[in-house]
């Protein structure tokens, strides 16, 4: 080596060894330490007491941990956000600030990353709020953090999360299910959603994908909705919630949160009518649930309707199975319970019963609640785009009646049918009439047929 090269050589050594050295003393002093003298600082000045602010200012700096083994999580938010159960620090800065509503969540049991998202583990704000590459769960942002709420609860209303209601509604009615599958129900054409959260599918992506599928997935068969801004956030946000993540027991203890409007969607579905009245309104085969709530205990309620057991000489009501929240819902319900309250119930469980209803209504509903609408299009009509089939569309079935007798029209659906190709060298089309003899009941396709016989336009009649 010349002599130059030498010092080249000796200045790298150096620099590389100052490199490391500056990482080391910065790993010495990693910023979250920073965050805590801070936090104890800030909370030091707004102690009176001379003793406690001694202790506070010499309080070890330390990585403050949550274990959460019933959920498999480890988080380390509290490193930094070290206020969130002082209500004095109502008024502090981020990351000291107190946390309103965590109640009843305690920090202890749920930790921060079962709602928020983000890196439980990471000690760094970027690596723990991100984005950041190949990461666990990406932080959701404000407007759909609560989506996490649904994940635990999963049944009926969330108080300030409205947006499950739409988006629920939206996949009862507009033919989801007839090409995804959630929770064992719907075709498999498309992906099952069962899981959709964990798919790591960001909220814009979601965004764009409802409002326009093929801008994101060309060329996706799904069918541009033409939904609102307002549907697109509300099914983002549900979407976001459908997680098939495991957790311990506890964590789902409470599907449904009592609230007298849940007690009012839980009577109507057990019917309590049918045996009870309310001041009068409807059944006479078991006792006034009118002032029930005065009368009795609230423990003695929601023990009759969890287990119900004997009352005197009287046998017991049936056990409904209802869960203890369901219990406590139906019990605050009855305490605001009006006879106006009875008289809805009655007509709604008028209309659930079948023999209300004709024939053509409930194969209506079923082409909902089985998803028909998703491929043959809102009231059957057709125009849902299937590229390379005859027509390049999926049949509208309300001329069925003119082209089938019922009987063949009930084996294609029984058995299914793919669609011929219009130009054989091109792709399959995508969507195809799936094989539903092990999901519809005979009587269900009866049902249908009625409905699409009664779909018939009225000039073709008269051919
Ligand atoms: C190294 C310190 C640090 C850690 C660890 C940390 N944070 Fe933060 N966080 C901050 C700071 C500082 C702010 C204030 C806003 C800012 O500077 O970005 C903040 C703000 C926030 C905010 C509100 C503002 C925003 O950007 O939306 C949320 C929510 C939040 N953090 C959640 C979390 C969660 C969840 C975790 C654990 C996965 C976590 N943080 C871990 C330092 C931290
Ligand atoms: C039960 C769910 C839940 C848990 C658990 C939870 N949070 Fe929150 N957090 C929320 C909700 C909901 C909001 C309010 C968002 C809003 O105002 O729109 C929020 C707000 C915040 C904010 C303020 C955000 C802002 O933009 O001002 C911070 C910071 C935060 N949480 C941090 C934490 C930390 C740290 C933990 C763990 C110690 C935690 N959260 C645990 C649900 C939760
Ligand atoms: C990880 C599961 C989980 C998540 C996420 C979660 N909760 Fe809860 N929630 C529970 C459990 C379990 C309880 C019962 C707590 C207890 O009593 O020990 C509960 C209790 C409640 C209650 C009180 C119910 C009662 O008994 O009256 C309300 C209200 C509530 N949660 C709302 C929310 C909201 C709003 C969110 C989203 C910001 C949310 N929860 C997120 C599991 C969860
Ligand atoms: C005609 C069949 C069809 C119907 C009806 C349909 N989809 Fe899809 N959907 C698909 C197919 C196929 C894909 C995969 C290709 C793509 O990403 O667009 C898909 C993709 C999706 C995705 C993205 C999944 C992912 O990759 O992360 C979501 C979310 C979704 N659909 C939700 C819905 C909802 C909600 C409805 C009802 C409003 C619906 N779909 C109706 C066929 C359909
Ligand atoms: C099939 C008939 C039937 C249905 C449906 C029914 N119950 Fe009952 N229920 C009874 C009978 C029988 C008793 C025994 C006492 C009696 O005859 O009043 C009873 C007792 C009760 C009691 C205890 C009364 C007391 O004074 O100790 C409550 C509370 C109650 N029912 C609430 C409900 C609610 C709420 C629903 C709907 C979720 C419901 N029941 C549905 C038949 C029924
Ligand atoms: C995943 C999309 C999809 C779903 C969901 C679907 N179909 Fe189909 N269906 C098709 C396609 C594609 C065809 C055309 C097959 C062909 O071209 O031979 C078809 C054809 C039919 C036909 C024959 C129509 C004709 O003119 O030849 C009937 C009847 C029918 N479907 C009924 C139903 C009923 C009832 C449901 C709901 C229970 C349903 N379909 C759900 C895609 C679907």
């Amino acid at each position: 080596m010349d002599k130059r090269a030498q010092q080249v050589f000796a200045l790298l050594s150096l620099a590389v060894l100052a490199v490391t050295l500056a990482a080391i003393v910065e790993a010495g002093r990693p910023p979250w330490k920073a965050y805590q003298r801070a936090f104890y600082r800030l909370a030091a000045s707004r102690e009176r007491d001379a003793t406690r602010r001694q202790r506070l200012l010499r309080e070890p700096l330390e990585i403050k941990q949550i274990l959460l083994p019933g959920l498999g999580r480890v988080d380390r938010c509290p490193t930094c956000h070290l206020g969130v159960e002082d209500p004095d620090l109502a008024d502090a800065p981020h990351p000291f600030r107190f946390h309103p509503g965590l109640e009843p969540h305690r920090v202890e049991r749920f930790g921060c990353t079962v709602c928020h998202g983000g890196q439980g583990l990471a000690t760094e704000k970027t690596a723990a709020h991100g984005p950041v590459q190949n990461w666990l769960q990406p932080r959701l942002p404000r407007r759909y953090l609560r989506a996490s709420c649904a994940c635990c609860h999963t049944e009926g209303e969330i108080p300030g999360v409205p947006e499950l209601g739409v988006a629920r509604q939206i996949f009862a009615t507009r033919g989801c299910p007839g090409c995804h599958r959630l929770n064992s129900f719907g075709n498999t054409i498309g992906p099952e959603l069962s899981d959709e959260a964990r798919r790591e599918r960001t909220p814009e992506w979601l965004e764009q994908h409802f409002r326009d599928p093929r801008s994101m997935t060309p060329p996706s068969p799904m069918p541009d909705f033409r939904f609102t801004q307002p549907e697109i956030e509300a099914l983002t946000l549900w979407v976001l919630s459908l997680t098939t993540e495991p957790m311990a027991a506890y964590y789902r203890s409470v599907p449904v949160i009592p609230s007298a409007s849940e007690g009012r969607r839980l009577a109507a579905r057990a019917n309590c009518l049918h045996c009870h009245a309310i001041q009068g309104a409807a059944g006479s085969l078991a006792c006034n649930l009118a002032g029930m709530a005065t009368r009795r205990s609230a423990r003695y309620i929601e023990r009759q309707l969890e287990e119900p057991e004997p009352i005197g000489t009287r046998a017991a009501m049936l056990a409904f199975g209802f869960s203890q929240p369901a219990c406590r819902a139906i019990r605050a319900f009855l305490e605001v319970a009006t006879a106006a309250d009875a008289r809805t119930l009655l007509d709604n469980a008028s209309a659930l019963a079948d023999g209300g209803e004709t024939l053509v209504e409930l194969g209506r509903r079923r082409t909902l609640h089985f998803g028909c609408v998703g491929c043959h299009g809102g009231d059957l009509k057709g125009g849902v785009k299937n590229p390379n089939s005859q027509g390049g569309a999926v049949p509208a079935l309300i001329h069925l009646a003119d082209d089938y007798t019922r009987e063949e029209a009930a084996t294609i659906i029984r058995r299914g049918k793919t669609p011929a190709l219009e130009d054989p060298a091109k792709p399959a089309p995508p969507l195809y009439m799936p094989s539903w003899k092990k999901i519809l009941a005979e009587e269900d396709i009866e049902r249908i047929l009625a409905y699409a016989w009664s779909l018939r336009p009225k000039e073709s009649e008269a051919w």
